[in-house]
């Protein structure tokens, strides 16, 4: 379970620039289900992933993922329980590196860079099945630098590193937003598949309405760091989301 308490970040502190995007912000996510953010552009979403990643560090409040305070670790000791998928397709590998050496990488998450990359050669059968579940035949091409792939096989990839040491959240930051639409169908499918054979406890933001209540179990709207709405996915049209879309932006204009 992830559990986050009275958090707060402001940007530019006591500058012209002061950006307040949360305030005593308390939000728990329950262990092995989906829950989907959704919110305008610059409510808050990737700031929140970020805080709870720690590439952002929270000004003051806690998090709490499986009963530790993670609030306060770097980002590097973050990540052995936090896995990550990026809206950009580079994010979340290492373009210049092989898809083998990529794997190794996510597989020894907790050592240092240069031991990480060395390949362990009794992990490739691992590797070789993980890659074979994906469908998209890069188990047969282990030496091919990843910057070679397309943007769908790249975030499938992604997908796969972030998820192959089981860790205790999956963060989706829009990972299939820079996807053509069938491209971005398949990876989304991927995406439930892996969701669930693992059981995973998952934190998914997404711009697309229908994506969000398919592939999630719970929506949450953010608007000015904010939950606004807070649902079962099964209990919401598309239609009503964007409803209370328009509403919002009416309300906008008016205020
Ligand atoms: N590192 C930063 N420094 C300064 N301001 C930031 C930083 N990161 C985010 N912000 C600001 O915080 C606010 C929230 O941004 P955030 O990226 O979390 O929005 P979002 O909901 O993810 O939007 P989008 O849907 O466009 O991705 C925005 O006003 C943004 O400009
Ligand atoms: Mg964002």
């Amino acid at each position: 379970m992830l559990k986050i308490n009275n958090l707060s970040k402001t940007f530019n502190k006591q500058t012209d620039h002061e950006i307040k995007v949360f305030e005593g912000f308390n939000l728990e996510i329950e262990k092995n289900k989906c829950t989907a953010i959704i919110g305008s552009n610059g409510c808050g979403k990737s700031t929140l992933l970020n805080m709870i990643a720690g590439s952002i560090m929270s000004d003051n409040g806690h998090i709490m993922l499986e009963d530790k305070n993670i609030g306060k670790l770097k980002e590097e000791r973050r990540s052995v329980h936090i896995g990550r998928v990026y809206q950009n397709p580079s994010m979340g590998v290492s373009p210049s590196l092989t898809i083998l050496e990529n794997m190794s990488l996510a597989d020894k998450k907790s050592e240092s860079f240069t031991l990480r990359r060395l390949v362990k050669k009794n992990r490739i059968p691992e590797y070789i099945k993980l890659l074979k579940e994906l469908d998209l035949g890069l188990e047969n091409q282990l030496n091919t630098q990843v910057r070679f792939l397309s943007g769908g096989q790249r975030q499938s990839l992604s997908l796969v590193m972030a998820t192959m040491k089981h860790p205790d959240l999956l963060l989706l930051d829009e990972h299939t937003a820079a996807l053509d639409p069938k491209t971005s169908f398949v990876v989304m499918e991927k995406t439930r598949e892996i969701i669930e054979k693992n059981n995973m406890t998952t934190l998914m933001i997404s711009h697309n309405m229908k994506d969000a209540i398919d592939y999630s179990d719970r929506i949450i709207m953010l608007d000015k760091g904010k939950v606004i709405l807070d649902r079962e996915s099964n209990s919401i049209t598309e239609e009503e989301l964007m409803e209370i879309y328009r509403l919002k932006i009416s309300r906008d204009i008016a205020s």
